[in-house]
């Protein structure tokens, strides 16, 4: 069966999803999106992602525009009309087509795209021998508004994704104009030191995590004190631990950095706790409520 997807209202075959060339998320990447996590039928905090999109469309100028569409609903029927158990929901918005001149107000009618897809997570091992990551050469702009959403231009994620991928790692990190840690290409970072949870503050310049957001509840709920703060480099080489988050990897341990290992370089005894507290989380969420 052919994929459908949701395109402004309608439910369609993939193949008819066609937006206009002049699109200003084409043109300018004056657009933004959400990228989600179903698991069974059952769409990972729905709720908060999209209210990160509504605050980011806000700064965009796009929240009235989008204010006639039941997104929450769009997404959820997108997932069951492709009949998916599991899987990836994403969601894009943009400003519509307008003329050739980076002035949205030209632009009338917004363009709502969602999309879903069967999603298999990486291997058992991959998670059991964890990510490596290198330096990004780019930094974030903590004072950027780009820095805090999920705009359609993603530029520097996908080049520091290209130095990941050119380095042979999986991962790339970027640190802010200050020399503070940021955020991974597509990632939060996380590190422990003793027995504390650490995690790069929102005013380091990175994206607020829905993931993040989550494991900082189940930190919480753990008994593990966490802290988001400013952090540098030094203290990723000398953390015991660390680790990605993000809605598709959910928690990654994170056990090498520019070629050395972190901590014992395997994933660490808290990063496997919240593991296993963010899968018992996922499940709860996903069991219909009686
Ligand atoms: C730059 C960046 N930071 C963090 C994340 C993690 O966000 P979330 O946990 O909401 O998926 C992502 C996800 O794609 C991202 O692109």
């Amino acid at each position: 069966m052919e994929e459908i997807v949701y395109l402004n209202g309608s439910f369609i075959p993939r193949s008819k999803a066609w937006i206009s060339a002049f699109d200003h998320g084409f043109l300018y990447g004056y657009g933004l999106f959400e990228t989600m996590r179903a698991y069974g039928t059952h769409i990972f905090r729905l709720g908060r992602h999209l209210a990160r999109l509504a605050q980011a469309a806000e700064i965009l100028g796009l929240a009235s525009k989008l204010a006639t569409f039941d997104l929450e609903r769009a997404a959820r029927d997108t997932l069951s009309a492709n009949d998916l158990k599991d899987g990836s929901i994403r969601l894009t918005v943009s400003g519509g087509e307008g003329e050739m001149i980076p002035d949205p107000s030209t632009c009338r009618y917004p363009t709502v795209l969602i999309a879903a897809r069967g999603y298999t997570p990486y291997p058992i091992q991959i998670y059991k021998s964890g990510f490596r990551a290198v330096l990004s050469s780019l930094r974030r702009d903590s004072q950027s508004p780009l820095s805090r959403i999920k705009s359609a231009n993603y530029l520097i994620n996908v080049l520091a994704k290209m130095e990941a991928r050119a380095s042979g790692a999986d991962e790339a990190l970027l640190l802010n104009e200050l020399g503070f840690l940021a955020e991974g290409s597509t990632c939060n970072l996380f590190l422990v030191a003793g027995d504390i949870l650490f995690t790069p503050s929102l005013k380091s310049g990175i994206l607020p995590g829905i993931t993040r957001e989550a494991v900082l509840e189940l930190a919480s709920g753990l008994g593990i004190e966490a802290r988001e703060q400013e952090m540098t480099l030094s203290e990723l080489f000398e953390a015991d631990e660390a680790f990605l988050t993000s809605s598709l990897l959910e928690i990654m341990p994170l056990t090498g950095f520019d070629g050395k290992p972190i901590g014992t370089a395997k994933p660490g005894a808290v990063t496997e706790r919240l593991m296993a507290a963010y899968k018992e989380l996922v499940e709860r969420e996903a069991r219909p409520q009686e």
